[in-house]
């Protein structure tokens, strides 16, 4: 049988610590679903077509990911597509509570487990909100996000710049 795991986020946008799990993610299964969670009550620096345009590109070469948007519940989407497993990356102990709190209840509601990758330390600091702050005030990301990212992110803050 397949194995397939899922990698949730709102990937807005996606960084080099998302794609780092993702990958590793993308060796250990056969199939790696990353789902975009839209969160109505966030009002998002990218759209969710846009967010899952940029993760397909730059997760294209691992061959086995599935990129695709999810409206309600995480454990809805695994139950739907018969995925047993949430890969999630930790970055540090603060990331521990609420991602053990998460992982409880996952369980308690399907069964689903929650599989922890601790992130690499080059990217233990990282997060989306952090890069779209930086970049927004000039600071220098292009070594947190890949390249096309990079070019979407700068052209988006200067269109809201104008706006
Ligand atoms: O990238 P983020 O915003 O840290 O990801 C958090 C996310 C989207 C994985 C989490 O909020 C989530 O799973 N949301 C889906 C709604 C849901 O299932 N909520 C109950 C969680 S126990």
């Amino acid at each position: 049988m397949e194995r397939r795991a899922v990698c949730p986020g709102s990937f807005d946008p996606i960084t080099n610590g998302h794609l780092d799990i993702i990958e590793r993610a993308s060796r250990l299964y056969d199939v790696v679903h990353v789902a975009v969670l839209i969160n109505k009550s966030k009002q998002g620096l990218f759209t969710v077509e846009e967010r899952i345009q940029l993760i397909k590109e730059v997760t294209a070469e691992y061959g086995n990911v599935v990129v695709e948007s999810h409206h309600g519940l995480l454990v809805d989407y695994c139950k739907d597509r018969e995925i047993p497993a949430i890969v999630k990356g930790l970055r540090a102990v603060s990331d521990f509570d609420y991602e053990l709190q998460m992982a409880q209840m996952n369980n308690g509601l399907t069964g689903v487990e929650t599989v922890f990758i601790p992130t690499s330390p080059t990217y233990s600091f990282l997060s989306s909100s952090l890069v779209k702050e930086v970049a927004t005030y000039g600071g220098d990301v292009s070594h947190l996000v890949p390249e096309s990212v990079l070019r979407r992110l700068i052209e988006r803050i200067a269109e809201r710049r104008q706006s």
